[in-house]
């Protein structure tokens, strides 16, 4: 196990001519998915940035969550941008940690020394999926304390098709979620506690650990043939990084400037939480859970668990499991995960109406 670890740390090149003077970013077709990492990390330091001024204004309590979200966007200057700018960033994080997984993937750039950037890597988007899923919560509406109940209810029922002794597992994780019987200021408090202190703790770690290794392996071959041709990560790739993320904040500031993320959604900040009022008729997650949102509705719920436990365990272990297999095929598996995710994100109300008979 040491051995194994000293050769994925390789810390003897932790030194200045390792890390800026010599590193190198190979030269070929696929070059631009050396660059995809480098725009989720920009796109978290975003989401640090707009949530701590959304901390200005923003109170954790059942009794003023709604109304402090409501006088950002009203009454605080550049409240509104703000909070638009961290909503577009999180779905754009997202969708980026995904291109990010499928052309590290087809790029073969979990084979060995990089096992450990490439398991960091899965951790880190499961992280950034629990981000999403906590901080949705957070504007105490009508429409995320129900979506969080109907998502806190299918904890149950996990727990009631697993034998007794299993069982308590998923019963545990609700309780620790929800903090008591009903869904209330105890949950409140432990999402906000996870979206702003445990996640960010968290995510900060383990990106620390993905990082320190990508920098000490270099960066992977990427296809088949060896590049000929390479150039300087300091300070070619490096400006050319800047320039990328120059260009994302200014379509990150024109988006949340001229187009509010709530107007994609039927449901805007609406109103404020009622226990006694009705739940939202068709109310659905943020499109990234579309993904598991859709075949949940679709299929036996049994079905989809085992589907996601084989996906996440496959996802877990792809540097043993595809150790062996061309980089060919593994474009082909990223380009048929990419399209059932783009097809279900953008198709998937289509599709539900079609197998439900216009229903949805
Ligand atoms: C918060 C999420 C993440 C951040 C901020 C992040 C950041 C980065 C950065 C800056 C790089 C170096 C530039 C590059 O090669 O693109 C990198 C490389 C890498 N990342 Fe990530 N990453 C994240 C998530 C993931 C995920 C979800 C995976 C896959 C499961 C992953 C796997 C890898 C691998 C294998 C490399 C090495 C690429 C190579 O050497 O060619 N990362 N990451």
């Amino acid at each position: 196990m040491l051995r194994f670890l000293s050769s994925r740390f390789p810390t003897e090149k932790l030194n200045f001519d390792c890390l800026v003077n010599e590193k190198q970013v190979p030269i070929h077709k696929m070059t631009w998915g050396y660059y995809t990492g480098g725009l989720v990390l920009f796109f978290f330091v975003v989401q640090v940035i707009t949530g701590l001024l959304l901390l200005l204004y923003y109170q954790a309590t059942v009794s003023d969550a709604y109304v402090s979200v409501k006088t950002i966007m009203d009454n605080v200057e550049g409240g509104a941008l703000i909070r638009n700018m961290h909503i577009w960033s999180s779905s754009l994080m997202i969708f980026f940690a995904l291109v990010h997984l499928l052309t590290t993937f087809s790029m073969k750039a979990f084979a060995p020394p990089r096992e450990i950037t490439w398991i960091a890597g899965v951790c880190l988007l499961f992280i950034t999926f629990v981000f999403g899923f906590t901080g949705y919560l957070l504007p105490w509406n009508q429409l995320s304390v129900n979506a969080t109940k109907v998502l806190l209810q299918s904890i149950d029922q996990v727990g009631a098709m697993l034998p007794v002794q299993l069982a308590q597992i998923p019963e545990f994780v609700k309780q620790l979620l929800q903090g008591g019987d009903v869904i209330g200021q105890a949950t409140l408090s432990r999402f906000f506690a996870l979206h702003v202190v445990v996640l960010p703790a968290l995510l900060l770690g383990i990106l620390t650990i993905h990082l320190l290794s990508v920098q000490l392996h270099g960066m992977s071959q990427g296809v088949d043939v060896p590049a000929s041709k390479s150039e300087k990560f300091f300070p070619v790739a490096v400006s050319r990084d800047i320039q990328l993320w120059s260009i994302a904040l200014l379509i990150l500031y024109v988006l949340a400037q001229c187009l509010p993320f709530d107007a994609f959604i039927s449901f805007p900040l609406l109103a404020p939480y009622d226990p006694f009022g009705a739940t939202p008729v068709g109310i659905k997650p943020e499109w990234y859970f579309y993904f598991i949102y859709y075949p949940l509705e679709l299929l036996p719920f049994w079905l989809v668990l085992v589907i996601l436990a084989v996906v996440s365990a496959v996802l877990f272990l792809t540097p043993w499991i595809f150790q062996k297999t061309s980089r060919r095929i593994l474009s082909a598996i990223a380009i048929m995960a990419a399209g059932y995710l783009l097809v279900i994100s953008i198709f998937g109300q289509s599709i539900y109406n079609f197998f439900r008979g216009g229903q949805g």
